[in-house]
């Protein structure tokens, strides 16, 4: 791993405008992400998560501020700039997945190398090692709409990886799914952090989501409130052992 900063945002305002009106979703953020770090941000609805993680991950430009992302100044690059940068570095999970429906497991797992001209062959090896990574090397012929949430959620977090990213950026990742299935989702993001060494932003309403991390963020009204270490970090692959054996004694 490098030495450098994953993130270093100074003073990092996002002014929407929408005719006459303007929305100040981030009003001068500040803030430093190591290398390896697992951070939860957590906030209520409107509050900028989403707008922040946006700039994070370069899909968006701040309106005022600096954004270093691993020690480069990445705020004034234009579009095609940003997209080189996302293909090669970033990796992105959503809550509604956002997997292309009728193609299958493996053809969307190969889509983030298609964008970065990787050759055909090593495409597929590499997203059959991403699938295998995350379980589902049975699954790669079938649709994601043949799936479950959790399942497809796997897909999508194959799909993030499969560039070697630096940067994991999950956007209430596990907003649409059970409890019992976050926990499995949030264990694959903890094993990518702690086997790969990958830095991991999650943005989760869900304060139990937020635990797993080393980090908590709190934003309101697009402004930083809190930035706390998460003292007990919860590890969610104990965790599950424990609720299968519970619900082995159950049966
Ligand atoms: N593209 C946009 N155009 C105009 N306003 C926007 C846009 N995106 C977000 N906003 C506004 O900016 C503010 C912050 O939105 P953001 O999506 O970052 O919130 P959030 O914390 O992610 O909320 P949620 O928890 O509901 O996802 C909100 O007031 C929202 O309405
Ligand atoms: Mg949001």
């Amino acid at each position: 791993m490098s030495g450098k900063t994953a993130i270093v945002m100074e003073n990092i305002k996002k002014v929407y405008k929408m005719g006459e009106t303007e929305l100040h979703a981030l009003k001068g953020i500040s803030l430093t992400i190591k290398n390896g770090e697992m951070v939860a941000i957590m906030g209520s609805s409107g509050s900028g998560k989403s707008t922040m993680l946006n700039i994070m991950g370069c899909l968006d430009k701040p309106t005022g501020g600096t954004y270093y992302l691993d020690d480069e100044d990445v705020s004034q690059l234009d579009k095609d700039q940003l997209a080189a940068i996302r293909s090669k570095r970033i990796g992105f999970i959503f809550q509604g997945f956002n997997l292309l429906g009728n193609v299958s497991v493996l053809a969307n797992t190969q889509l983030p190398m298609i964008y970065a001209g990787v050759g055909k062959t090593e495409m597929i090896n590499k997203a059959r090692e991403a699938l295998d990574w995350v379980g589902l090397s049975e699954y790669i012929n079938h649709n994601p709409g043949q799936m479950s949430g959790g399942q497809q959620q796997r897909v999508a977090i194959s799909r993030a990886l499969v560039n070697n990213p630096s940067l994991i950026l999950a956007d209430e990742p596990t907003g649409a799914l059970d409890s019992k299935t976050s926990i499995e989702i949030i264990a694959v993001i903890q094993k990518l952090n702690i086997e790969k060494g990958i830095t991991v932003v999650i943005v989760t309403h869900d304060k139990d989501i937020a635990l797993y991390c080393r980090r908590l963020i709190n934003i309101k009204d697009g402004k930083l409130i809190g930035d706390t270490p998460v003292l007990d970090q919860r590890n969610a692959a104990k965790d599950l052992a424990a609720l299968a054996q519970e619900r082995g004694f159950g049966s």
